[in-house]
């Protein structure tokens, strides 16, 4: 008897994914390309990363147009890159400059390979996705990560889940008190403020009335003091911060730049920069513990659901009003791969498109 693979409920078909093109996304950290090409997968599609002699970064569509070949399964020869079939060789631009067979040269544009947009700031490789059109922004810029009053950490990780899901996880504060119970807050809940405020290209969330944590982070960003600022913001396209103060002295700030590899793979790079100059010496250890187990948890239970949704055929999700930020990120998502936002460093002085007030028991 075959297994019936067919669930009893009616499938929805329906998935948060939006692919929002074109953008800037981060294909790698700088130090992960070396002499070697690489390849990078952003929203399904192969890239070949590779450095020109003077150690400049190219990235080309990870195809060679002769038979289809990976152009990562070659090697850098001269600054140029070289596939391993029948070795055409191509220059950062994407221009065939040889095809062996041929005896030489090659000035046949129809034999060139897309060529892609690279800017590598900060120890990361950002690609613009876009090959035709020059980018219109610049790739986003971490704050504070040169400010010598703060230390920085950086993680890494990948989730089975898709970029929506992956980035309102990282923003959505009731599950922190029950997944990850005793880490962030101690057991006790407390009734929060919410202001959520829309932007052009974001959203955020101000949380007012939080008394200062007192799960084990809580305790080492300094338990005690009071004035909790909490902010939690997503930019478009991808971008999830969580910016957290306590008094005048105490500052975190956690801004995870996601890259969806797949619509159901999505990479995770973290930048957290802290200012808490009492534990500078051996907060770095403490903290990359801490971002393991709780990465850990919300990579399982996020495999969970993405398993769940697959079986079903599709999602069915119910929303109430503490699901403060997921919702306005699907619209963000959905617009944005409409028609393309684009994204400010700075919103300062940027009128607010709405602002919704509400409570959460956190
Ligand atoms: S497939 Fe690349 S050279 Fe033939
Ligand atoms: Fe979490």
């Amino acid at each position: 008897m075959t297994e019936n693979k067919q669930s009893l409920t009616s499938p929805t078909q329906r998935y948060s994914i939006h692919r929002a093109l074109p953008y800037w996304y981060i294909a790698c950290k700088s130090k992960n390309l070396r002499r070697k090409p690489i390849q990078v997968w952003i929203w399904n599609t192969p890239f070949v990363l590779f450095r020109n002699s003077q150690g400049v970064a190219h990235a080309l569509l990870d195809r060679c147009p002769h038979r289809n070949v990976p152009l990562s399964a070659g090697r850098c020869i001269d600054g140029h890159i070289q596939c391993a079939y029948h070795g055409w060789k191509y220059n950062g631009k994407g221009d065939c400059l040889e095809v062996p067979a041929l005896h030489g040269a090659s000035t046949n544009k129809k034999r060139s390979v897309e060529a892609f947009p690279i800017k590598e700031q900060q120890g990361y490789i950002w690609l613009f996705t876009d090959s035709k059109n020059p980018p219109n922004h610049e790739p986003y810029t971490f704050e504070r990560l040169d400010n010598p009053a703060y230390i920085s950490i950086d993680y890494q990780a990948d989730f089975d889940a898709t970029l929506h899901a992956t980035a309102e996880n990282i923003l959505d504060v009731p599950h922190t008190a029950f997944l990850h119970r005793g880490l962030f807050r101690g057991g006790e809940t407390n009734l929060l403020d919410t202001k959520i405020t829309r932007y052009l290209d974001r959203v955020e969330c101000e949380f007012t009335g939080e008394p200062a944590p007192s799960g084990v982070m809580g305790k080492l960003l300094g338990a005690g003091a009071n004035q909790v600022s909490h902010f939690d913001r997503f930019i478009l396209p991808s971008i999830a911060q969580v910016d957290y103060r306590i008094g005048d002295a105490r500052h975190l700030n956690a801004t995870s730049v996601l890259t969806p590899l797949s619509d159901f793979k999505t990479r995770m790079y973290t930048s957290v920069t802290v200012k808490v100059s009492k534990w500078v010496s051996f907060i770095k250890p403490i903290a990359t513990l801490f971002a393991y187990i709780v990465v850990k948890q919300d990579k399982d239970i996020l495999k969970k659901q993405v398993e769940a949704i697959q079986h079903f055929s599709g999602e069915s999700y119910m929303n109430t009003e503490v699901d403060c930020l997921g919702p306005f990120i699907l619209r963000l998502l959905k617009k944005a791969a409409n028609e393309q936002v684009i994204v400010k460093q700075d919103v300062g002085d940027e009128d607010p498109e709405k602002v919704i007030s509400g409570k959460i028991l956190a």
